[in-house]
């Protein structure tokens, strides 16, 4: 198979990360002898510094040429303190999604075997816990009309919604479900706001049609609070954007790190997968990250290509790393694994170049040493 991939590296550990999920990339393309082509593209705070802007043309137009986009991070700083900035990193990734129209964010949120220390959960409740965000992306508070009184005594921003936009992103939603454990939640607030009870009417009515679905409706008040009381409830979250954005936060504590989960965003035009995780600027260009979040980025876009066998093996060679004890910092803070490092060793592993027993010692030498 023969596909074109633009690669955004973006800000922060975008690019170190990114790097390995590539490497990953480059791995399963010459054992299942596919091509992979990728076209480097600028977004985000360094796209502002060498251009101006946080989205340059060039890139959205690699974005609408290629079969997927890779993405790894956006977000500085010296924006982040700044609400007068004009020109800001995130502006970027919102005007690609809604010029690429992904209007599906899918998150799905594990825990893994031998990590359960890692979660401020007890080992109990996380049992059974496997769940998948369904997160509209294109709509609601977030691309609402904004206005700012020129004396800075208000501002507003516009929460809407569109019948077409809740129901192109519920259906793909309840067919996931069928898929899994056959359970779907709605996460709204149709107790206060007039958008949420047009989304609980519309799911409603598509639930109708799920008879093997077991739907419930969950405000989200609720809902922040059930997941961290009882997470391995929820099968499928089906949620609008503000919504989604903050739940997926606290949902990925579960899994122990922020820095393992994956995402895919999908819709009407080229496909987009990114870590969860932000620029973590603290941590860009120590080689210390978590590599894992875009490296199961990259299996979720093997799967898009229906490349299932080769988004397994990356999946078998992140929890085959886990298991082992090979993992970045934040999950090791002591016997911890450079990013680099990590992206090597599943490269080997997909290559068969692991023997059946791991010599450790080996792997061992390009630990860090910094204790
Ligand atoms: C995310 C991020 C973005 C969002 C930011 C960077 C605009 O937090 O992908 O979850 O809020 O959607
Ligand atoms: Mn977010």
């Amino acid at each position: 198979m023969k596909k074109n991939i633009t690669v955004i590296e973006g800000d922060g550990i975008g690019p170190e990360v990114t790097r390995q999920a590539v490497k990953v990339l480059n791995a399963v393309a010459a054992s299942f002898h596919h091509e992979f082509h990728y076209s480097y593209q600028l977004m985000g705070a360094v796209a502002i510094d060498k251009t101006g802007e946080p989205l340059p043309a060039e890139t959205i137009q690699s974005c609408l040429d290629t079969d997927a986009v890779l993405f790894g991070a956006i977000g500085h700083p010296k924006y982040d303190n700044d609400p007068q900035a004009k020109v800001r990193p995130e502006q970027g990734l919102l005007a690609l999604r809604k010029t690429l129209q992904l209007f599906a964010n899918i998150r799905p949120v594990s825990t893994y075997a031998g990590l359960q220390h890692l979660s401020p959960l007890k080992a109990k409740q996380l049992e059974g816990v496997d769940m998948v965000i369904y997160r509209e992306l294109t709509g609601g508070i977030y691309f609402g009309e904004k206005t700012r009184a020129a004396d800075d005594s208000s501002a507003s921003d516009l929460c809407s919604y569109t019948h077409e936009e809740i129901e192109r992103i519920a259906r793909p939603a309840f067919e996931a479900a069928r898929k899994r454990k056959k359970k779907l939640t709605l996460v709204d607030k149709a107790n206060v706001l007039e958008t949420s009870r047009l989304w609980r009417k519309i799911v409603q009515g598509i639930a109708a049609e799920y008879s093997d679905i077991t739907t419930e409706y969950m405000f989200v008040d609720n809902a922040a609070m059930q997941l961290i009381i009882n997470p391995a409830q929820f099968d499928i979250i089906l949620t609008e954007n503000m919504f989604g954005d903050i739940l997926s936060d606290e949902a990925s504590v579960l899994s122990g790190s922020l820095g393992l989960l994956p995402s895919a965003s999908v819709g009407k035009g080229t496909a987009l997968f990114e870590p969860i995780h932000g620029s973590y600027p603290q941590a860009a260009g120590k080689d210390i990250a978590n590599p894992f979040g875009s490296i199961l980025s990259a299996a979720m876009m093997l799967d898009y290509f229906d490349l299932h066998a080769e988004a397994a093996l990356v999946r078998e060679a992140v929890e085959w790393s886990l298991g082992n004890g090979f993992v970045t910092r934040d999950i090791e803070p002591v016997n911890f694994y450079f990013t680099s490092t990590l992206g090597e060793l599943i490269t080997d592993y997909i290559s068969g170049n692991i023997p059946g027993s791991v010599k450790k010692e080996n792997i061992e030498l390009r630990k860090s040493t910094i204790i």
